[in-house]
């Protein structure tokens, strides 16, 4: 039987999300329902509600969540009722190119539920990344859920849903920062101060932050960054230099998406060095580089996709690492709030003012 649940609904473009009643199908095969407990809110659903993904309205948001499956459909093996899964928005299939390659996080394969939920007047929603978790329930493919340890606050778990997890990963997955590693990290906002949380958690010596708002460089500093740089007052490239003994770090996370700061990370890079793109561009926007500084300093320029993670190694792993002390996922919930609190949640999130708000439902 159907369920109706209230859900947050962007309609149309640009305009404030509104509370819906929404109608949940119960799951086909391979499907899986979710009771959502938590679900943080993320520039991707500010952008979904600004159009700037695609123009499938409406959208029921929400993205980076966890919660306890309520039911499964037919064929549905990995997880049962009553686990508690953390959502992905990339599933894996096993079976294309990109899998059987070994480069799974770069799976085009997409894995969304087939039933459709809808507006009371039986109007389709697109959920935002195929969950659409600013909602009490909601219906996913089985394979976007990954059972974690239960003792988890939901808030805290939920998180590695998307951002964290994307920074995380841009250090220790993709950048594959390694003990005794110089990491600079140029933006530090909820995912950049996750993947200094991934460098201290790899073991690295040194971690530079790059920001332009002091506030933003203290947050920093409790999640493991030894060094800080107020790019507004010093130039980046050199304060990173002279930190590292002239050198350049090991990896760069630049986790803000923008050309000057692509940049910066190209050459505060150390020889050999490697710099991870994590922060998302505009198609607009365009770098200029001088072909020497690729040759002669070698190394890797890279991009991180949801941190090249594969959920179902790395969300319990993290989870475990949370609950041993060893890593500070309740440092990145600024505050939580309530399904009707999204769209002031967009403001404070525009406004740099939380790392993250998360909806606790
Ligand atoms: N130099 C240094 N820091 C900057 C600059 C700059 N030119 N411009 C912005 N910043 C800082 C901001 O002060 C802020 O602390 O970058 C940080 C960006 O943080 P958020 O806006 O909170 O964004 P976040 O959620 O961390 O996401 C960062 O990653 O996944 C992508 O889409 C996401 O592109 C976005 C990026
Ligand atoms: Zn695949
Ligand atoms: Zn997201």
């Amino acid at each position: 039987m159907p369920h109706e649940v209230r859900g947050v609904v962007a309609r149309s473009k640009g305009a404030e999300v509104s509370m819906e009643t929404i109608v949940v199908p119960d799951p086909g095969p391979g499907e899986a329902l979710v009771d959502v407990q938590s679900c943080g809110v993320c520039h991707t659903d500010l952008h979904y509600r600004e159009g700037g993904i695609n123009d499938e309205f409406p959208f029921l948001l929400g993205h980076e969540a966890a919660g306890v499956v309520e039911a499964v459909g037919e064929g549905v093996t990995d997880v049962a009722p009553g686990d508690f899964v953390i959502l992905n928005w990339r599933a894996v299939c096993g079976q294309c190119r990109a899998c059987l390659r070994g480069r799974p996080w770069y799976c085009f394969a997409t894995h969304n539920a087939a039933q459709k939920m809808t507006l009371t007047d039986g109007t389709e929603l697109s959920p935002a990344l195929g969950i659409g978790a600013f909602a009490d329930k909601t219906l996913v493919h089985a394979g976007q859920c990954t059972k974690v340890n239960p003792a988890a606050s939901p808030a805290a778990a939920g998180l590695l849903g998307c951002g964290v997890m994307a920074g995380l990963g841009a250090a220790i997955n993709t950048g594959a920062v390694t003990r005794g590693d110089s990491v600079a990290v140029i933006g530090c906002g909820g995912v950049g101060d996750a993947a200094i949380a991934g460098a201290r958690l790899a073991g690295a010596a040194k971690i530079i932050a790059v920001d332009l708002d002091d506030r933003k460089l203290e947050w920093a500093r409790g999640f493991g960054a030894t060094d800080t740089v107020n790019s507004r007052e010093t130039d980046p490239v050199a304060a990173i230099r002279e930190l590292t003994g002239g050198n350049g770090a090991d990896v760069v996370v630049e986790a803000i998406g923008r050309p000057e700061t692509y940049e910066q990370a190209f050459y505060a890079r150390d020889l050999a060095g490697t710099v991870v793109l994590v922060g998302v561009p505009t198609p607009d926007m365009k770098i200029e580089l001088p072909l020497l500084e690729v040759f002669g300093r070698g190394g890797a320029l890279k991009s991180s996709w949801y941190g090249d993670c594969l959920p179902s190694r790395d969300f319990p792993m993290l989870v475990d690492l949370y609950l041993q002390g060893r890593l500070d996922l309740d440092g990145f919930v600024s505050e939580t709030i309530g399904l009707d609190d999204v769209e002031e949640a967009f403001g404070k999130m525009r406004r740099g003012e939380v790392l993250r708000s998360v909806v606790n439902l």
